[in-house]
C-alpha cells in the first residue's frame, strides 16, 4: 500500500508571468480554489494521509497559511524548500527521508483530474507493491507531454518526452505511483539537454526492468493541466460549470477528510471559523 506522496509546488510559471511574479502558480486560482487543492484532494481520495509538498525557496510561508501541518484535515503535511527547479525526479531526491523505506506517490502541483471512476482508480493504483504505475489520458496535442504508446494489454512500448513525431495520443499524466527503487534511479539520472532530470527518463529505469505498468483514464474522465493563462482559465470554467449545474464542489478538502472519516464536525466547524464568511464556509455549513 501507498501511504505517503508527494506534491511537487515548484516553477517559476514563466508562462503565466505577470500573474506568477509575486505569487505562486500552485497559489492563484481555479475558479473557487487555490490550484494546490486539487492535486492534494486526488492524494486524499487515495487515501494518502502523509504528504510532503515541495515549494521553491522563498514561498514555504505563503503555502504555510493555507496549509500549515495537515492537523487540520486528520493529514500529516510537510514542507520541503527546493532552491532551484531540477527537474520532477529531484522530488524523490529531495524527498529521500520523507520516503525512506516505503513506496510513494508523486502528483504534480498543477494536475487537475476529475472523474467519476478515479477514486477507484486511485485506491487500486495505491496497492502497488513492486514497480511503478503511470496514468494515461487521450490529448489533442500529444507533442505538448510525456507520451506513451502500448498495447492492447495496455503493455507500455515505447515512452517519450514531448516527441516532435507522432508517437502516439495518449499523455503520461502528472501521477506517479512508484516503489522505493525511486530514490536509488532518480539519483543516477543525468540531466538531459534541457539540463533537467527528466521522468520519462526514470520511467524508462522501470520499464527496462519490466516493472512498469498503466492505467488509463477514459473518456467519461476528465485531465487538465494548467501550464498556461488559457489553461487556467478553461480549468475554472470546467469546476464553475460542474458545481454550480450539481451543488457540490470539486476538491473540498474538508469535506473528502469528513468523508474518510479523518476530522470531526468540530474541525469542520474550525474550518469555517478559518476561512470565514465566504461560499467555500456555507458549503461546510451544509454538510454538518
Ligand atoms: C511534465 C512531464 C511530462 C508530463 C507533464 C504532465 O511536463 O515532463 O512528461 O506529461 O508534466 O503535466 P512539463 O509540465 O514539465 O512540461
Amino acid at each position: 500500500m501507498i501511504k505517503k506522496g508527494i506534491i511537487l509546488s515548484g516553477g517559476m510559471g514563466t508562462r503565466m508571468s505577470p500573474l506568477t511574479k509575486a505569487v505562486n502558480k500552485q497559489l492563484l486560482p481555479i475558479y473557487d480554489k487555490p490550484l494546490i487543492y486539487y492535486p492534494l484532494s486526488i492524494l486524499m481520495l487515495a487515501k494518502i494521509k502523509n504528504v510532503l509538498i515541495i515549494v521553491n525557496k522563498g514561498e514555504l510561508n505563503q503555502y504555510k497559511k493555507l496549509l500549515p501541518n495537515g492537523k487540520n484535515l486528520g493529514m500529516n503535511i510537510t514542507y520541503k524548500e527546493q532552491s532551484s527547479p531540477r527537474g520532477l525526479p529531484d522530488a524523490f531526491i529531495l524527498g529521500e527521508k520523507f520516503i525512506g523505506k516505503d513506496n510513494v506517490a508523486l502528483i504534480l502541483g498543477d494536475n487537475f483530474f476529475y472523474g467519476q471512476n478515479l477514486s477507484n482508480q486511485l485506491l487500486n493504483s495505491v496497492k502497488l507493491k513492486k514497480g511503478a504505475k503511470i496514468i494515461l489520458h487521450r490529448v489533442s496535442k500529444p507533442e505538448l507531454y510525456g507520451v506513451a504508446k502500448i498495447n492492447q494489454q495496455k503493455k507500455v512500448l515505447t515512452i517519450k518526452e514531448k516527441p516532435k513525431k507522432f508517437l502516439s495520443d495518449l499523455a503520461i499524466t502528472g501521477l506517479y505511483f512508484f516503489d522505493n527503487n525511486v530514490i536509488k534511479f532518480a539519483k543516477k539520472l543525468k540531466p538531459s539537454k534541457r539540463g533537467e532530470l527528466e521522468i520519462v527518463d526514470l520511467i524508462n529505469k522501470y520499464k527496462k526492468n519490466k516493472k512498469l505498468s498503466a492505467d488509463l483514464i477514459g473518456r467519461g474522465g476528465a485531465w487538465l493541466d494548467s501550464g498556461s493563462i488559457e489553461d487556467f482559465y478553461k480549468t475554472s470554467s470546467f469546476v464553475a460549470a460542474i458545481e454550480n449545474r450539481q451543488g457540490f464542489k470539486i476538491a473540498c478538502l474538508e469535506e473528502i477528510s469528513y468523508t474518510n472519516g479523518w476530522i470531526n464536525k468540530i474541525q469542520i466547524q474550525k474550518a469555517i471559523k478559518f476561512y470565514g464568511n465566504c461560499e467555500y464556509s456555507k458549503y461546510l455549513s451544509k454538510l454538518i
